[in-house]
């Protein structure tokens, strides 16, 4: 079974894509799938998770470190490059398995005869700070090459510069590149030692780049190593003789240069297997599915912040400054499921991140005139909102359209609560809560609260002035989506008092004391009471996307697409294409149908599947998976698969949109990555878990005969094997409860620790 992609010839188009799909990481820096020889005109980046910066009145945005595995080869006086020199054969791959990155690249040299150059790499998993390489050349001819190698401080940034008093330095035999960011003087420090038993050395004074020149002989090999280290000043550098971050970043090249190149891929492809051994999902019977359904694996475990609960995970992952490095409701909604069936921990801290970023909510909430918290559209390190006004450029004037993301996706702090719910209802963990969750939970209802509007001749509570998840539609009122989610955090709110009193009573009084002055409960219960959410009509069974959308002017997507006048331009906006039409952007109502599946019949699913799905223009890559889970729950996963597979295969065909306006907006889908996950585990396997009892409710698509995968329920583990007619399900000896499992709805079966439980599946419904 296939664990590796890899492109077999260079494309200079494709050094951006390539970019993207062949990175590595480690969750606290992302590598780019750039090559060796390349700077940041490819967009080379080091991007580090949680450290933002500022450059004058421009966009904050993620710090790309310097580059340390710079490396660059001359033969006989000339440059070798994959962008300019004649390439006899050249390979990239990257291997899945254990995130390392390889290429092979063979040069026709100038004077007759072939030069190899291989270089291999991986961010450690081991050592977060660590990036490490194994390079190599050879050639059929004697010849004379000059190897520059070290720390490329000339970094790629959107809105840079970021990095100021940038000095290169030798510290003994290791080059050391520092730097400060600019708004917050936080040190970055990269540090690199190269091992070579081969050649001439020298390091200009105050460069941080080694030249290495080698008589090579026809037919030998000529290897090294190199093992960088990247600390920031937000690593908390251990304790008692604190050491600075270039003394940590030293301390860390040298260590791994004592352990040496093959330990160091040793551990680190343990702890890969490790996490594969816990996340890999198995497909029988399509190849395809099956690799992309683990690239999309791939992706979110090389940025799953697996060591820290400050961060997130950003809209565009590590892969560089792209949308602000900025952390969106994509999390909670799309990428919190994997975690949280293969690492509760990681689910943990992120959803403690939205716990440390309260007080930007609270902010935000404050400034434009609301109680409790309204959490930021677009979130960095302080809950502050990164979203500006005015995101998006007219192609056609040039001038700034004022966008209402910021203001009026009012569904992000309902999105956190779902988070912050799911967590603890699928883990049983209610630490969560008291570690500050239920603030969460309650100053999000009080949001909500004095953001509603009572409708006093309707006697109802409504959402008004929203914009829900299809952007193209701003402003509009009781968005269906927007509205079942303000209730299930109204509902949230009341059920984490209820669970707190009840379990920790004490914590329970100090806590509600800090909302004794209200809205607090009595108010979320009086708005529950009489809250509005839009219903299905009786008739067509249609769920209204908002007030009056039924109004708008029906188009296809066929003839709106004929409409366009610049590709690039923007839909929606103030006089955006499809902002007076019922074409949407992305899935509303359809993801709203899949967050409350158990609240609407099969009927009112398929209607608005059918409904919406020809008017969704799936611009956001986020909507396809929608449509798979909805078409796997209602029992067509077969028109569900082409949405699976987009979304499985995004960051591998790099099919995506690359511009909004003038604004770039590539780089990977973390968003798509988890919706992969979702649509093959929730939608076609058919996995839910309600927190007491796991039901499967396989709807597998006709190319699958099986599907296979570790789930950690409860704190237990276990092993599911779903195929057309049996599901299998093996517990974990070590488990220490038991745990009931239904199948298509029937009785429930207790799966003792070490047991297998055996269910036949009904064949009509497969
Ligand atoms: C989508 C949003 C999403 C954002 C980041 C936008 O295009 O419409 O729903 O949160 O991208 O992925």
């Amino acid at each position: 079974m296939s664990w590796s992609t890899r492109d077999t010839h260079f494309d200079k188009d494709l050094v951006t894509t390539n970019g993207n799909k062949y990175m590595i990481g480690n969750g606290y820096m992302g590598y780019r799938g750039t090559l060796e020889e390349f700077g940041k005109e490819q967009l080379v980046a080091v991007t580090l998770a949680g450290l933002y910066d500022k450059a004058g009145d421009k966009w904050r945005e993620p710090v790309n470190a310097p580059n340390g595995l710079y490396t660059s080869i001359a033969c006989d006086g000339e440059d070798l490059t994959v962008l300019d020199s004649e390439v006899a054969s050249h390979v990239q791959e990257l291997d899945i398995r254990s995130a390392v990155h390889c290429r092979e690249t063979v040069y026709n040299l100038p004077e007759g005869g072939l030069l190899t150059f291989s270089a291999e790499r991986f961010a450690s998993l081991d050592n977060q700070h660590l990036l490490v390489s194994r390079l190599s050349i050879h050639s059929t001819r004697d010849c004379r090459i000059v190897i520059e190698t070290g720390i490329d401080g000339k970094v790629w940034d959107i809105n840079g510069p970021h990095l100021f008093e940038l000095q290169e330095q030798l510290e003994k035999d290791v080059l050391i590149t520092s730097a400060i960011t600019g708004e917050l003087k936080i040190p970055v420090v990269v540090a690199e030692q190269a091992v070579f038993s081969f050649g001439e050395q020298q390091i200009d004074e105050g460069k941080a780049l080694r030249r290495i020149s080698v008589e090579v002989r026809a037919g030998e090999t000529y290897e090294w190593y190199k093992y960088v280290a990247v600390y920031t000043g937000l690593d908390a550098l251990n304790a008692g003789d604190t050491p600075t971050p270039i003394e940590a970043a030293v301390h860390a090249v040298r260590s791994a240069q004592a352990q040496g190149y093959a330990v160091l891929l040793n551990n680190h492809r343990q702890l890969w297997e490790d996490r594969w051994s816990h996340s890999d999902v198995i497909i029988e019977g399509d190849e395809e599915a099956q690799f992309a359904l683990r690239y999309s694996i791939y992706q979110l475990l090389i940025i799953a912040p697996a060591e820290s609960e400050k961060v997130s995970i950003p809209a565009r992952g590590l892969s560089g400054q792209v949308y602000k490095g900025a952390v969106f409701w994509d999390t909670e909604m799309f990428m919190l499921p994997f975690f949280l069936h293969s690492d509760p921990g990681i689910a943990r801290n992120l959803m403690m991140y939205r716990i440390h970023t309260l007080d930007g909510a609270r902010r935000k909430a404050a400034e434009y005139g609301f109680l409790g918290a309204f959490y930021a559209w677009e979130s960095q390190d302080t809950g502050d909102d990164a979203c500006t006004l005015f995101n998006v450029n007219d192609v056609f004037t040039g001038r700034p359209m004022r966008t209402f993301f910021r203001d009026k996706q009012v569904h992000i702090s309902a999105d956190v609560v779902h988070g912050i719910w799911q967590y603890v209802q699928f883990t049983g963990d209610d630490s969560l809560l008291l570690d500050g969750g239920a603030e969460v939970v309650w100053e999000c209802a009080r949001f909500f609260y004095s953001y509603a509007y009572y409708n006093s001749v309707k006697e109802r509570y409504e959402i008004l002035d929203v914009t829900g998840p299809d952007e193209y539609h701003e402003r509009v009122n009781n968005n269906a989506f927007t509205n079942a989610l303000v209730k299930e955090t109204l509902e949230i709110a009341m059920r984490t008092a209820e669970l707190l009193k009840e379990k920790y009573p004490e914590a329970y009084r100090d806590l509600s004391a800090q909302f004794s002055a209200g809205p607090y409960l009595a108010e979320f219960e009086a708005m529950l009471d009489s809250f509005y959410v839009p219903q299905p009509d009786p008739e067509s069974l249609i769920i209204e996307q908002f007030d009056r959308y039924h109004k708008l002017e029906e188009v296809t997507l066929a003839e709106l697409k004929s409409r366009v006048i610049n590709k690039h331009e923007y839909w929606g906006g103030g006089n955006g294409l499809a902002t007076t039409t019922t074409i949407l952007k992305q899935a509303d109502i359809v993801l709203m149908l899949n967050l409350f599946k158990h609240s609407f019949t099969k009927a009112v699913k398929k209607a608005n599947w059918e409904f919406y799905e020809p008017r969704t223009e799936h611009g956001s890559s986020l909507s396809p998976c929608i449509y798979a889970l909805v078409a796997a729950d209602i029992g067509s996963p077969d028109w569900g698969y082409p949405y699976f597979m987009r979304t499985a295969t995004v960051d591998l065909t790099g099919v995506s949109k690359q511009y909004v306006g003038d604004l770039y907006i590539g780089g990977t889908h973390p968003a798509a990555n988890g919706g992969a996950w979702m649509a093959a585990v929730l939608g076609f396997a058919g996995l839910y878990f309600d927190g007491e009892t796991v039901h499967i409710h396989p709807s597998l698509p006709k190319q699958w005969q099986s599907v296979e995968l570790p789930v950690v329920l409860r704190g237990g583990s276990f092993r599911l094997h779903i195929s057309r007619d049996e599901v299998t399900v093996s517990a974990a000896a070590s488990n220490r409860e038991d745990l009931a499992f239904t199948i298509q709805d029937g009785q429930p079966e207790l799966c003792h620790p070490g047991a297998q439980l055996r269910l036949r599946l009904e064949a009509a419904s497969v």
